[in-house]
């Protein structure tokens, strides 16, 4: 899978996920992490990408041009398909060629945005495939697993992340398809976003995670949380781990693990726990949990 990030720090963003397994993963080819820094596609002698907003207020805004052209220049390369690994992109002379954008090309990007022509080898039909852009907002979806497992499936993700006082409006609706929101708070950018979505989407990538169980049985399977987890010694500071993990009885310990899961979702994500399917046992058991 290749992660694309359009960004004006990327080495924020390098540094914070070429580690662990994220990190090992890029080694072995299983995902590219490509960066394209905005600033680099300024047109400006001083390299700057925001100005100030039309209206008034407090604030810059980044302006359109930077950011429509890095994109441009990662669909490009998405096109050509240049076999690439961890790494930054090298500009054509910062793409001199495009500073004035035609108006059939925008009316082009209008109806079909970030679309690609690839051919169907079964039938050599040509197939349309639309690359996805997410942009990292407080105004977005909120980002869930079931979102990271719906992006683990595309091929390219490219993700645009904001400063200042966001982005002109209109760039926006010529390049993203998805916005995103990682929570209710306001960050001082998108990237700490994008290294959170890239970190959720990346483990689900087969091969990413040393054990492929170990991403299907997990916190929000089920709409449940995980049940606690215990390792050696088996006494810590006078406190034992609970008798039944030790008994080797396969379908207690299940049965017990599932139990956990339960109450901890009472407790934490009463929420979550309306949407999980429990089988009558499961119900009575929490229903005399909570009486007590
Ligand atoms: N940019 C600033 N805050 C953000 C948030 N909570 N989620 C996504 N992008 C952001």
């Amino acid at each position: 899978m290749n992660f694309y990030v359009l960004t004006l720090f990327p080495d924020m963003i390098e540094q914070g996920l070429n580690t662990s397994i994220i990190g090992r993963a890029l080694d072995k080819g299983l995902l590219t992490l490509n960066m394209v820094d905005i600033r680099d596609f300024a047109e400006n002698k001083h390299n700057r990408v925001d100005d100030y907003p039309y209206g008034g207020g407090a604030g810059m805004v980044m302006a359109p041009g930077p950011v429509y052209r890095a994109h441009q220049y990662i669909m490009e390369q998405i096109k050509l398909r240049k076999g690439l690994t961890h790494n930054r992109f090298e500009y054509p002379d910062k793409m001199e060629a495009d500073k004035t954008v035609s108006a059939e090309t925008l009316e082009e990007n209008k109806s079909e945005k970030n679309q690609s022509t690839e051919v169907d080898k079964q039938n050599s039909k040509p197939i349309k495939k639309q690359t996805r852009v997410i942009y990292l907002t407080p105004q977005g979806s909120v980002f869930n697993q079931g979102m990271a497992e719906e992006f683990a499936e595309e091929e390219d993700l490219i993700f645009l992340c904001g400063h200042y006082e966001g982005i002109d409006e209109r760039v926006l609706e010529m390049v993203v398809t998805d916005y995103v929101s990682i929570g209710d708070y306001v960050l001082t950018g998108g990237e700490l976003p994008a290294m959170v979505m890239i970190d959720a989407i990346a483990r689900l990538v087969p091969g990413v995670l040393n054990n492929d169980v170990s991403a299907e049985f997990e916190t929000f399977q089920d709409n449940l949380l995980e049940y606690p987890q215990y390792t050696r010694p088996e006494v810590f500071m006078e406190k034992s781990v609970p008798e039944v993990l030790l008994s080797g009885h396969h379908a207690k310990v299940e049965e017990w693990r599932k139990q956990q899961s339960i109450l901890r979702t009472a407790k934490n994500r009463p929420d979550l726990l309306k949407k999980a399917e429990l089988s009558q046992k499961e119900k009575k058991f929490l229903n005399d949990y909570l009486k007590k």
